[in-house]
């Protein structure tokens, strides 16, 4: 196992409910070093970059429409085995598969409103740290 960085949203139905404190307390409970941390309102043109490998997927225009119905925390994570952790501590997709204990399972709304992203590989990590932060901010 490897340090690793990886991205991590609170999207904006966690944003709305109040629920950053929660997830951030989770997030360092687990560990995780943030590297740099903020909030911003995404752009159409913004989510549609960043989803871009769903460009073809049923959920993509809707999944652009939630994504900048309201601001997202964005964090530069660190951890050993970091890209893993945070997808085990966000749970699966669909809050109703996700694990006991997890952010989905415990906040999520639904499958679309689940409440965080996480990088979901060293090479989507890649290129997701950098879509948010430029290399003096982590
Ligand atoms: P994420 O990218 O946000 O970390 O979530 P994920 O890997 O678990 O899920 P992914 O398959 O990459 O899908 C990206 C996001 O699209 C929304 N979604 N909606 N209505 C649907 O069937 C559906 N499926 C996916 C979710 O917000 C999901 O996190
Ligand atoms: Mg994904």
């Amino acid at each position: 196992m490897s340090v690793e960085k990886t991205l991590a949203l609170i999207k904006p139905d966690a944003v709305e409910r109040g629920l950053q404190g929660e997830i951030i307390g989770r997030i360092l409970k687990k560990g995780f070093r943030i590297l740099a941390m903020k909030q911003l309102l995404l752009t159409r043109h913004q989510a549609e970059a960043f989803y871009r490998e769903h460009e073809a997927r049923p959920f993509f225009s809707p999944l652009c429409e939630y994504m900048t119905s309201g601001p997202i925390i964005a964090f530069a994570l660190e951890k050993e085995n970091g890209i893993a952790d945070w997808r085990e501590l966000m749970g699966a997709t669909n809050p109703a598969d996700a694990a006991e204990g997890t952010i989905r399972k415990d906040l999520a709304v639904d499958i679309e409103k689940n409440s965080v992203h996480g990088s979901d590989s060293p090479e989507s990590a890649h290129r997701e740290v950098p879509f948010f932060f430029n290399r003096l901010e982590y």
